[in-house]
């Protein structure tokens, strides 16, 4: 009958084996009895069946009675490799004793497929794992059912624990009802073998047994770095492993419901906060819910087993497919069951087994866990130290946060750690929301009696990446969220905003003297004290050397400059998003009216008069407030005054004011008629010998006139030298910018003009349209303040203009030709009153002095009736309004149109996890090769391959378990974010 079995199902190895191994049977033969002789003749007292054994190697086997198992195994030729190693392991008198039990005993041809040398040895528990512990006939076996072996020594932690083994028998419909019957592996050929004096079936099986199933702990340890085939539960195995939990736990005698990596829907931070020693709870927690204590497989029948999990959760177990397929609840379907280890059992899902939602069961992530997960204890630590664990303990809160890996600027203040939190739900990630301020939660109550909270300057470059405070970048692109929180890592620290010297100080090279004057009046510690905030406008160092005399004469008058740094001030918080029209109230505590168009709008309109453009990139946070810096205007106060006489007298002017003085002249000073004043030193006078006592009025009259410009005469004059200071002057061609003069510029003096001009070196030369070449050189100018729209001030002149080098022979000419012929006529009378002695020589001379006289003071009149008209003309005439309102201001910010970069795709997620994914038939090629080299037992089994899904399911890929190539860190960072 053995014959038969071996004929149809080893057909392959029938006839090699035959004829390979025809000598070997006498060999075997003799070998083994000459070992059973000498193992016997210790032995000879215990055992009663000896003398059979002997018979049976008489070569008379059938006919004797079998009795024991080495009776059966003696009794035919394919067992001569199992009886050989048994005696060369000295086991034969313990086979020998052995009862009620099921032997499994592998042919000759398993261990050829193993090469495994003839004569090798076996251990006791070795052979232990092919002794199942009862007696199981096949008609008891339906479908898989799973037994323990004599193997006691299935688990590290509880004594005795039998290596349990599976056994599957069914009758495949498929096939014609064809019997097929499966000890894991191998296959079992013939018929039970049953010795009814010991109650013992012998099994022939086509393969050996010798997998070593590891332990629960050593099987999940190494699952991590092994190719575990199409069932992927890395995840599951890192959380049974991290902090020794298998190990603390002694997890033995067990079920394990493994869930897929995919179906247990945790995130990397997730994991990682699991594995953190802070998550051994949650861990816990979370695996409890998957572990069953007892092993429960195989065919459960028509009932089902009810156990409970770790969490005490009560589940029913069912069976289908004749224990092919494990069901929990009713519901949920195991992908690969019955999966054994020494000392415990795989039952292996992919879908979903529990509610996850379920915060009984499951733990609840809060900011804190995913802190955590995300490697930023410290910053935790931080928190709750701080007493602010609210923060990331409440779920409700709808919150940013912003970490760093970057601990050197750890605030080691509470408003630090405020600083990092943002006010709401995330704001960084909406799409519209490139560039603006951020709130922290960092807020104080001010004086005002209102709550200011800090701010965090969010920039988006045309790129996409996000920088913090101009310093942090963003990393990662869509935040970690949790509860209604989100997490955004950053490269460096975000501290809090500075003081304003250290801000001010830091940023800006082009703003020194403002910098200087507010240290100069100790503003950096006014504007930073607690609880107040301020608006302050910085104005650019150009625009304060653009005031030239008026600036020397604030210096020279620091009440009034600190009144302008005063007005430079503005209590309360405007940031670049102010929008509408408010009064605020400034240092100087005057009040100002501040308007915007739109909070995108760069221009400031200040009281309806000044226009200051001011930037989102260009604001500066402070510890108090905001600092706009300003490159177009400086605001003023509106009350504030600065006549021609304030400028002047700062001055070198004695000289020129004496004669002004002397000619009644002094009203021009007044700024609010719109005159303006080019003053030559009084040094540069004397050296002229131009001065009040000269006594020549009318010569001073004109040399007056000539320094004294009727309002829009001083506009045009700036206007000549205006390009030189528009920063594109400077790539003008020289020879354009000398050419660059303006004629007919008025002055007092009636029908006098003057001619400006250029230098390429941006210094003016004025000279008198209607005289002589001669020019004098602008040193400097100062503007004076006032509120009229007429511009007046001060030029300094490095000499005067000499009414001397006016043109005779302009129209003006009768006026001076009596005079001259006078002199000429008194030089000729003094010549004549000499050649002729004559005595009438003061006669002449006091009658001619007579009619000069009568002559100026017509004149006189008649000069200053002109005076009075060009007053009354440039009152109706539209005047050249200060132009320096209409500097272009080319360095508006860069347009906040910076495209967006759709970040719709987060980079994390575009990685997968195929570094470690090898597919099915992959893993089968290795199993079988690894079958070929001997080193281990696949648990597949031969042609399996139409045996339908029922029976070839459970020995997938699993078994894929001995090759070694793959390998994955427990927790691949990159796997899956969110
Ligand atoms: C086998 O079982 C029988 C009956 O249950 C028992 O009497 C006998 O002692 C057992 N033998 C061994 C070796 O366990
Ligand atoms: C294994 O666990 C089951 C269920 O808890 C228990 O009944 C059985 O005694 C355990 N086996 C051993 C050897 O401890
Ligand atoms: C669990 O909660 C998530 C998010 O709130 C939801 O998308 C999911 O459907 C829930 N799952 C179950 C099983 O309720």
């Amino acid at each position: 009958m053995l014959l038969s079995v071996v004929q149809t199902v080893l057909i392959p190895w029938l006839v090699p084996l035959a004829l390979l191994s025809s000598p070997r049977p006498s060999l075997a033969f003799s070998i083994g009895a000459g070992v059973f002789g000498n193992g016997d003749g210790e032995d000879n007292d215990s055992d009663d069946d000896d003398d059979s054994g002997y018979a049976y190697y008489s070569q008379a086997g059938d006919t004797v009675p079998t009795t024991s198992i080495i009776d059966v195994l003696s009794a035919n030729e394919s067992y001569s490799h199992l009886l050989l190693t048994l005696q060369k392991s000295d086991l034969v008198d313990y086979v020998n004793e052995l009862a009620n039990v099921t032997f499994l005993a592998p042919v000759n041809a398993a261990f050829e497929k193993h090469e495994i040398p003839i004569g090798s040895t076996l251990s006791k528990d070795e052979l232990n794992r092919f002794i199942v512990d009862d007696v199981v006939f096949r008609e008891e076996v339906s479908g898989i059912r799973i037994v323990s072996t004599l193997n006691h020594h299935g688990s590290p932690y509880i004594e005795g624990f039998q290596i349990p083994l599976l056994l599957d028998h069914r009758f495949d419909e498929t096939d014609d009802n064809k019997e097929i019957y499966l000890v894991e592996n191998a296959r079992v050929l013939g018929e039970d073998q049953y010795i009814p004096t010991i109650d013992t079936v012998v099994l022939t099986i086509d393969d050996l047994l010798t997998d070593p199933k590891e332990t629960v702990c050593r099987y999940f340890q190494d699952s991590l770095n092994r190719n575990t085939g199409a069932e992927r539960f890395k995840t599951f195995s890192s959380l049974l492993l991290s902090e020794s939990t298998c190990k603390a736990q002694r997890m033995s005698n067990m079920t394990f419901l493994t869930p897929s990596d995919a179906s247990i829907h945790l995130n990397h931070v997730e994991r990682k906060y699991l594995s953190h020693i802070r998550g051994l709870d949650d861990k816990n927690l979370f695996i409890s819910n998957f572990l069953v204590d007892g092993i429960i497989g195989g065919n459960l029948g028509n009932g089902s087993v009810t156990a409970s999990n770790w969490n005490n959760e009560k589940l029913t177990f069912t069976s289908s497919y004749l224990g092919d397929e494990i069901i929990i609840n009713n519901k949920i379907r195991s992908t690969t069951s019955n999966f054994l280890l020494s000392d415990g059992i795989i039952h292996y899902f992919e879908d979903t087994i529990f509610d996850y939602n379920d915060t009984k069961k499951f733990p609840l992530f809060t900011l804190r866990k995913y802190l955590i997960g995300l490697d930023y204890e410290d910053f935790v630590d931080e928190i709750d130290f701080r007493k602010l664990s609210d923060l990331i303990d409440d779920n409700s809160l709808h919150q940013t946060v912003l970490v760093s890996s970057d601990y050197r600027m750890m605030g080691s203040l509470k408003n630090g750690m405020l600083y990092h939190f943002l006010e709401g739900d995330d704001k960084i990630s909406l799409q519209k929301f490139e560039n603006g301020l951020l709130t922290t939660k960092y807020c104080v109550d001010t004086d005002m009696g209102s709550t200011f909270c800090q701010k965090i300057k969010l920039e988006t470059s045309p790129s996409g990446e996000r920088t913090l405070n101009s310093n942090s970048k963003i990393l990662n692109t869509r935040p970690y969220k949790v509860g209604n929180s989100s997490i955004y890592i950053i490269d460096d620290d975000i501290s809090l905003p500075s003081k304003l010297q250290t801000a001010i100080a830091s940023e800006l090279t082009g703003y020194g003297k403002s910098t200087e004057f507010l240290k100069k009046f100790n503003y950096s510690k006014k504007l930073s004290k607690d609880n107040s905030f301020y608006t302050l406008f910085l104005p650019a160092t150009d625009l304060w050397n653009a005031l030239d005399l008026t600036l020397d004469y604030l210096i020279e008058n620091p009440v009034l400059l600190q009144e302008i740094l005063d007005n430079l001030v503005l209590k309360g918080v405007l940031y670049h998003d102010f929008e509408g029209t408010q009064e605020f109230e400034t240092y100087g505590n005057s009040k100002v009216e501040i308007s915007k168009d739109d909070s995108s709008s760069d221009v400031l309109n200040v009281n309806n008069s000044t226009n200051l453009t001011i930037s989102f990139d260009s604001q500066i946070l402070y510890s108090n407030g905001v600092i706009h810096p300003i490159d177009d205007d400086i605001p003023l106060p509106q009350g504030m005054r600065i006549s021609n006489l304030d400028l002047l007298s700062a001055q070198d002017s004695t000289e020129f004011e004496k004669i002004l003085d002397v000619l009644n002249l002094t009203s021009v000073l007044d700024s609010t008629k719109g005159y303006s004043v080019m003053l030559p030193s009084s040094k540069s006078l004397l050296q002229e010998n131009i001065t009040y006592t000269m006594g020549d009025l009318t010569f001073l009259e004109k040399f007056a006139k000539l320094h004294i410009l009727p309002p829009g005469s001083l506009d045009m004059i700036l206007d000549c030298s205006s390009a030189n200071s528009l920063p594109s002057s400077s790539y003008l061609h020289v020879d354009y910018r000398n050419s660059t003069t303006s004629s007919d510029i008025p002055t007092m003096m009636n029908g006098t003009h003057l001619t400006c001009r250029e230098l390429a070196s941006g210094g003016m030369m004025l000279s008198l349209t209607e005289g002589s070449g001669n020019e004098v050189r602008v040193l400097r100018h100062g503007i004076a303040i006032d509120n009229t729209t007429i511009t007046s001030g001060l030029l300094l002149l490095d000499r005067p203009l000499n009414p001397l080098w006016m043109n005779n022979s302009d129209g003006k000419l009768y006026l001076h030709l009596p005079l001259f012929a006078i002199l000429v006529g008194i030089l000729i009378g003094v010549v004549c009153v000499l050649m002729t002695c004559g005595c009438c020589l003061v006669l002449t001379f006091g009658s001619s002095k007579k009619i000069v006289d009568g002559i100026e003071h017509e004149r006189y009149m008649d000069d200053g009736g002109r005076i009075e008209h060009v007053i009354s003309v440039t009152e109706t005439m539209p005047l050249l309004n200060d132009n320096d309102n209409d500097n272009n201001n080319t360095d508006n910010k860069k347009s906040s149109d910076n495209n967006k970069k759709n970040n719709g795709v987060n980079g994390g997620t575009g990685k997968n996890t195929t570094s470690y994914m090898i597919d099915r038939t992959n893993g089968q090629g290795q199993n079988s090769s690894s079958r070929v080299l001997g080193r281990s037992l696949g648990r597949d089994s031969p042609s399996l391959e139409n045996k339908g899904r029922e029976v070839g399911r459970r020995y997938s890929t699993f078994d894929a378990r001995y090759s070694m190539n793959a390998s994955a860190s427990p927790i691949d960072v990159n796997s899956s974010i969110i």
